[in-house]
């Protein structure tokens, strides 16, 4: 039975990984949870799934939370302070990262410092601190095991394989809401078109991610991370369908995949499980007769810069990929507040990535310092009326 700890667990990823834990009741359990605002579901989950302990953001919510919670044993904490302790949860062996940004961080650090292994859907920390992750997770014997359905796909692959049989990995995408749009069409797009993703149900963040294909161009920093792989051998292929969700090719020109219907429960429960494969308890099936036909293309690299940014962040290395990162999740924030418009958000990333003096071989503090310095630059932009 593993004990789960659950970080994010009132969003797209957290929500789903609730579904699949109650499809197996004999193989998880739920010790802790947290959230940021959505303290309703979070009290439903609580009641539903009787962790030893709960986090939610505010202390005011924390304190509504903790009255109608009395007497059930369930403690609630809040805050930074709150979601360290609900990573680190003395009864979990197991921690799930589900929240959105580079504030899953420090949690992450604290769950890899206290022994957990970690399944990550939250790619942020990856991007912008993957070297030190990876160096705290060996120090401390934890495993660490990818929720995104590319780098699932690839982790498949590569089981049992050596790095040296590896000619390069290919990430594919389903281009995102704009992929047949022009470059002229894309100018006047709405919060509203981009939220509309055509594939994948998911939080704001990561949809808006996908239509700019700045999602791509961080999953590409992330799996040259978690793979220990030369950015320049990760390419990124357009495949509409979603049902391939990733390639390795060898070097004697073999190819590996991995298929399977577009559902995050599948790439969560192969995680949690790990290294079980656990039946699919009624999801869908793959049925490729239904589909018939696959359709590839090379991503447009003019139409949606992020992705080149993302290499170019990678490439560069240092703080350059927090810098990337946090103005990407600053421009985001503001294109949903109809600040900026949808083709400023990779003209304003760039701009404050052309300031950044990078940090070479950077520590954490290095890393957070760049990720605040990039956040005021971006504000500061904006402040003097940059468009
Ligand atoms: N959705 C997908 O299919 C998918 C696929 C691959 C990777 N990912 C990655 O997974 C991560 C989550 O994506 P998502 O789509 O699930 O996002 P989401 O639906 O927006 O969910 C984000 C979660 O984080 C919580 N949260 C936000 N701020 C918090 C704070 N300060 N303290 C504690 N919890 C906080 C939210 O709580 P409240 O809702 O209560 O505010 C929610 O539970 C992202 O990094 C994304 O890139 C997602």
């Amino acid at each position: 039975m593993k004990k789960i700890a659950l970080i994010g667990s009132t969003g797209s990823i957290g929500v789903n990984t609730l579904k699949v834990i109650e499809s197996h009741p004999d193989k998880f359990r739920v010790v802790s949870l947290a959230a940021g605002k959505n303290a309703d579901l979070l009290l439903e989950q609580a009641r539903k799934f009787k962790p030893a302990l709960i986090c939610i953001r505010d202390r005011e919510q924390a304190a509504l939370l903790k009255s109608k919670l009395a007497r059930t044993g369930i403690r609630v904490v809040w805050g930074e302070e709150g979601l360290i302790e609900a990573s680190s949860c003395a009864n979990a062996d197991t921690a799930v990262f589900s929240v959105v940004g580079a504030q899953g961080l420090r949690p992450l650090i604290a769950a890899i410092k206290s022994g957990k292994n970690i399944c990550f859907a939250n790619k942020e920390p990856f991007v912008i601190a993957g070297e030190l992750i990876n160096r705290l997770a060996a120090k401390h014997g934890v495993k660490i095991l990818p929720i995104d359905s590319e780098h699932s796909a690839v982790f498949q692959c590569l089981e049992g394989k050596k790095k040296d049989e590896i000619r390069r990995i290919i990430l594919t995408s389903s281009g995102g809401p704009f992929r047949a749009v022009t470059s002229r069409e894309l100018r006047k797009v709405t919060v509203r078109d981009a939220l509309n993703h055509p594939r994948w149900k998911m939080g704001k963040k990561i949809t808006i991610d996908s239509a700019t294909l700045m999602n791509k161009g961080l999953e590409v920093i992330e799996a040259a991370n978690l793979f220990n792989m030369p950015v320049d051998k990760i390419e990124v292929l357009i495949h509409p369908e979603a049902i391939i969700h990733s390639l390795v090719e060898f070097i004697d020109g073999s190819h590996m995949a991995q298929l399977a219907i577009p559902d995050m429960r599948i790439p969560i429960q192969y995680a949690i499980g790990y290294p079980e494969r656990l039946d699919s308890n009624g999801l869908p099936r793959l049925d490729l007769t239904h589909v018939r036909r696959f359709h590839f293309e090379k991503p447009d690299m003019e139409k949606f810069p992020c992705l080149g940014l993302g290499y170019e962040a990678k490439r560069t290395g240092g703080t350059m990929p927090a810098v990337l990162n946090a103005a990407n999740e600053m421009a985001v924030g503001s294109f949903l507040e109809g600040k900026i418009s949808f083709v400023d958000i990779p003209l304003r990333i760039e701009r404050v990535m052309k300031k950044h003096r990078v940090v070479r071989k950077p520590g954490l503090e290095d890393i957070l310092e760049s990720d605040r310095w990039a956040r005021e630059v971006f504000n500061a932009g904006r402040s003097v009326g940059c468009r």
